[in-house]
């Protein structure tokens, strides 16, 4: 493959030792120039890389006068001989060669750039995304847009080898619920009627399976009008999938091989099988159904150890069926005070909402410290600790609360504070498996009522089937998430294709008559003409590939993300629009 035009020969990525003695012709961006007065040095850049041109001021003293007058970013394009340098960078690629230029041309000059263009930048997030055309010239944005595109080439790659066929489904739609607000598209043709914008293509994808499409895919836009942090966005992109007569394993073992694909192609790593995690041991051992693996340090219930002293705090937990728990801090017996302080504020902190955090030190001299020395002996303590796993030197942490689920939550997010501040996770590990049987539904923690936990279309496991006209909040579904150092990648699951069954789950969720044939009437419609078993899932594509550049936020692996507002800096959308349009549409602004 050649990359050479009209303007270049080479990128500026390219040349090597090999190359010495060629005359070239490069262009690109300027991204700096060191002018020592006897030679003036002068970076170019383009997505492949940085070329070293030196211009000697006695040699060529035309191109060396021209080009002092370069600024950083003017788009110019250079021809010369390639030589090979004096002092070698060995951190650049092309850092064995330079090239000496007969002359420059000034293909566009540019303003000052408000931050530096280079891989570390003093530009501040809102600067880079207000001007992102110049944030994405950074090396490592580049990397990243690059990156993006071989998973999704990665993608359709290994799909088209499975006979799936790449299918678009429509923006304009009707609500398709996966537990977010819609985005609503107002009809101009149709005076107060609205579009949903899809929040996943749910629906339509189980209807191409209705179709007898058998196996489809899609790199799609979903949208969701949600709070944003930083794994989310308003708009992201997902590789949605689903296979007609499959059940839980042909689904998980398809989609296992296409991770696999991805981070063997992409960034050369082989991953052993998937574990298959069951969600409620999950919950129980790691306290969240997204535990990053990279380290174990499961949580250990500690209620029968803890029982038989005058400690009324603990009793009264085991009287009311709470759970006692802990996770060992190992090698930390020797916190301070002031350590200790900080963890207890981390358990504080109102999205956990805990009352307190009691800790037992195993010393190395064999002695024992407690925030409860007052109610357990020396033997007491030492049972607790070998019940939890503790050795000498470990310090043991306890979370007690009435709610099991609490003190699990609680558990599950001290582990994970306490492995990025004891540095426990090995950064070049990867921790990749699957979480299965998920509740079909789960409490709302506001009303009370069942709410549905991934979306309403999951299929019960066959034995639990009777229990949705029983007791629905023990049915277990066939739903699963693949999950990546703690992060849900992936969420899907065998569907109902039962007209009955999906009838009923909606009844369960609370759903009128009139609601049901508004909302899915069509859906419903459609499985009374032959809906085969399927099942799917979609990978979020943008977290997946903020895992692989090694990103901590999706939005450094999108070309044009939206702030935590909401808001596009670069082009100040959302914006007020002309009074005719709202006309148009029949609308009125509410003052
Ligand atoms: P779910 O809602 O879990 O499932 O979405 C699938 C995956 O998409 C990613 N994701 C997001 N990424 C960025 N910003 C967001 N706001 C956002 N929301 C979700 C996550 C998630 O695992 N229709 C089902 C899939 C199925 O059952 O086939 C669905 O959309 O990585």
């Amino acid at each position: 493959m050649s990359r050479s035009t009209a303007f270049r020969t080479h990128t500026c990525g390219e040349l090597r030792l090999e190359h010495v003695g060629q005359t070239v012709t490069l262009s690109g961006w300027v991204q700096g120039t060191r002018d020592l007065g006897y030679i003036l040095f002068l970076d170019l850049r383009d997505r492949y890389g940085l070329t070293q041109v030196s211009i000697k001021s006695d040699e060529q003293k035309a191109v060396y006068d021209q080009a002092k007058k370069l600024g950083r970013e003017f788009v110019i394009s250079v021809t010369g001989v390639v030589r090979e340098r004096e002092s070698k960078n060995p951190k650049m690629p092309t850092g064995e060669v330079e090239i000496a230029p007969d002359s420059v041309a000034i293909l566009n000059p540019s303003d000052v750039p408000p931050f530096i263009i280079e891989e570390e930048t003093d530009g501040g997030e809102d600067l880079r995304m207000k001007y992102r055309y110049l944030d994405l010239r950074r090396p490592n944005m580049a990397r990243n847009m690059r990156l993006r595109s071989k998973a999704m080439q990665a993608t359709r790659e290994y799909l088209d080898g499975q006979d799936f066929l790449e299918i678009e489904t429509p923006f304009f739609i009707k609500s398709t619920p996966e537990g977010a607000r819609d985005f609503l598209v107002p009809s101009r043709m149709q005076p107060g009627n609205f579009y949903a914008l899809p929040q996943s293509p749910q629906i339509l994808k189980q209807l191409l399976m209705v179709a007898g499409m058998d196996r489809y895919f899609q790199i799609v836009k979903c949208f969701r009008d949600e709070d944003f942090r930083g794994d989310r966005q308003p708009e992201f992109t997902q590789i949605d999938c689903e296979m007609s007569f499959v059940n839980q394993t042909n689904v998980l073992d398809m989609f296992e091989g296409l991770a696999k694909h991805i981070f063997k192609k992409v960034i050369d790593v082989e991953l052993p099988p998937f574990l298959r995690l069951p969600y409620s041991e999950a919950m129980a051992k790691y306290g969240t159904d997204k535990p990053d693996l990279r380290f174990d340090c499961p949580i250990v219930e500690l209620n029968e150890a803890a029982s038989g002293t005058d400690f009324g705090v603990f009793n009264g937990i085991i009287e009311s069926d709470g759970l006692i728990a802990g996770i060992v801090a190992t090698g930390c017996a020797e916190y301070s005070r002031k350590q200790l302080d900080a963890l207890t504020e981390f358990v504080k902190q109102p999205h956990l909402g805990s009352t307190g955090l009691v800790y037992v030190k195993w010393n190395t001299d064999g002695s024992f410290k407690s925030s409860v020395d007052k109610f357990y002996s020396p033997e007491h303590l030492q049972k607790m600790m070998e019940t939890a796993g503790a050795k000498q030197g470990d310090m043991l942490l306890i979370i007690a609360d009435k709610l099991k689920k609490k003190t699990r939550k609680v558990l599950g997010e001290l582990r994970l504070h306490m492995a990025r501040q004891e540095g426990w996770i090995d950064p070049k590990k990867w921790s990749v498996f699957w979480v299965v049987d998920f509740p079909l539904f789960e409490e709302d923690e506001e009303t009370g009522e069942l709410t549905f936990a991934h979306h309403p279309f999951c299929m019960p496991r066959e034995q639990d089937l009777e229990y949705l006209y029983s007791d629905p909040g023990r049915v277990v579904a066939q739903s699963y998430d693949m999950v990546m150092n703690g992060n849900e990648i992936v969420s899907g699951s065998v569907r109902v294709h039962r007209k009955d069954v999906q009838d009923k789950i909606f009844d369960i969720l609370g759903l009128t008559a009139e609601e049901k044939e508004s909302k899915f009437g069509f859906m419903l419609k459609a499985f009374e003409y032959g809906a085969p078993p399927h099942g799917g899932c979609a990978f979020g594509l943008d977290r997946f590939v903020m895992l692989l550049a090694g990103e901590k936020s999706i939005r450094d692996v999108m070309a044009f993300p939206k702030t935590a507002g909401g808001r596009d800096l670069m082009m100040e959308a959302p914006g007020s629009v002309d009074p005719a349009q709202l006309e148009d549409l029949g609308l009125i602004i509410k003052k």
